[in-house]
């Protein structure tokens, strides 16, 4: 009889992100919306923003993070089995972002295409990349998450418009030894619960006509108060689920990046983990939420600051649109 090959590992090797320049503050959204900085803060957490140049769509916040990426991992983009983007804001709905940024990079020889799950894109991405590796289908792979929600936000609605920012982070993925880097992942989704998060206009259903966009069908549509309540439940559970499948407690985790939605919402999800507030990697007061790009660049700014160390365990739990959600352990 054959006997299986052990499945191989998948390690993040490379860790780089981008964030445009201008930022967007509370008090300037004040003077768009009716709303207030103590509202905004105190609801969410969010204090400022960032925005994307008017030249610049999500596979140019891909370049720049990847090539942070690549050198952090000395791997050259010739040598990529595949490239994998996690976003819903693609700079069109073909050619994929990815392989847009595939031409961009020289990298020849790789795949390419878009993963759409919106705030839980990165972690889906992670659980493709590490199957890929695993199964020996590729050796290298260059993922990002990356979002120009600036561009969907509706500044017509205060209880949308507040929430959001621009961004990219991404990392490569390299085969390791069985059982190093990504441990165990965990992805799920419930499509009954669609309408709470989602973007009617520009697809097959809905083609954006003049009186569609007069609607404002080209805007992100949110139900907060209906995710809100999916939110801590879904996320404790998929890190438990990954915690579990890897023989692993709460006790053991050195790092929790949960994906950056609202203040209330990480505090639930790590005081149900049993985490300290040191543990919890947050970024959501300087960058807002950047769906899909949200963990990776919290991920690449724990690592620039110097916190993260080799062998730590690190998990990331990530929830929305879609309902998505799931969580990736990783050892570092
Ligand atoms: O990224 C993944 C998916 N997203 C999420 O998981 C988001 C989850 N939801 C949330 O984070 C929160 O529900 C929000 C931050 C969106 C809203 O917080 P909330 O505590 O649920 O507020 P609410 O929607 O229940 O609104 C409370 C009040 C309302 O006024 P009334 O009806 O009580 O008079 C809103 O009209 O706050 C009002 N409001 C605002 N006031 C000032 C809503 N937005 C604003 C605003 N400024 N920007």
């Amino acid at each position: 009889m054959i006997k299986p090959c052990e499945p191989k590992g998948a390690r993040i090797t490379g860790i780089g992100h981008y964030v445009p320049e201008r930022v967007l503050t509370n008090s300037d959204l004040e003077k768009i919306v009716d709303t207030s900085d103590e509202w905004i803060v105190t609801r969410s957490g969010i204090r400022e923003r960032r925005v994307a140049a008017q030249n610049q769509a999500s596979s140019d916040l891909v370049f720049e993070a990847s090539k942070t990426a690549l050198g952090d991992a000395g791997v050259d983009p010739k040598d990529l089995d595949m490239i994998l983007v996690a976003t819903i804001t693609p700079d069109m709905q073909f050619p994929s972002t990815g392989c847009i940024v595939q031409d961009r990079l020289g990298a020849k020889k790789a795949a390419a295409f878009d993963i759409s799950a919106a705030c839980s894109g990165f972690i889906y991405g992670l659980s493709v990349a590490t199957a890929m590796i695993a199964t020996g289908k590729a050796k290298k792979i260059l993922l990002a998450g990356v979002e120009i929600l600036t561009r969907i936000a509706d500044y017509k609605d205060r209880a949308t418009c507040v929430l959001f920012g621009d961004g990219c982070g991404a990392v490569v993925l390299e085969e390791g030894e069985t059982g190093e880097g990504i441990l165990s992942t965990y992805m799920q989704s419930d499509g009954g619960l669609g309408e709470l998060l989602y973007l009617p206009g520009g697809g097959s259903r809905m083609p954006l006509t003049e009186e569609k966009l007069r609607e404002g069908q080209q805007y992100v549509k949110m139900k907060g108060d209906g995710l809100f309540k999916c939110a801590v439940r879904s996320m404790v559970d998929a890190a438990k689920r990954t915690l579990k499948e890897a023989d692993l407690s709460t006790s053991d985790i050195d790092y929790l990046i949960p994906h950056q939605a609202n203040i209330r919402i990480i505090e639930g999800v790590r005081k149900r983990l049993k985490l300290e507030k040191e543990q919890v990697v947050v970024n959501i007061d300087r960058v807002g939420n950047t769906s899909s790009a949200s963990i990776p660049i919290a991920l690449s700014e724990l690592k620039e600051a110097g916190n993260l160390k080799k062998d730590d365990l690190v998990i990331m739990v990530a929830f929305g649109g879609g309902l998505t959600w799931g969580a990736a352990l990783m050892k570092y």
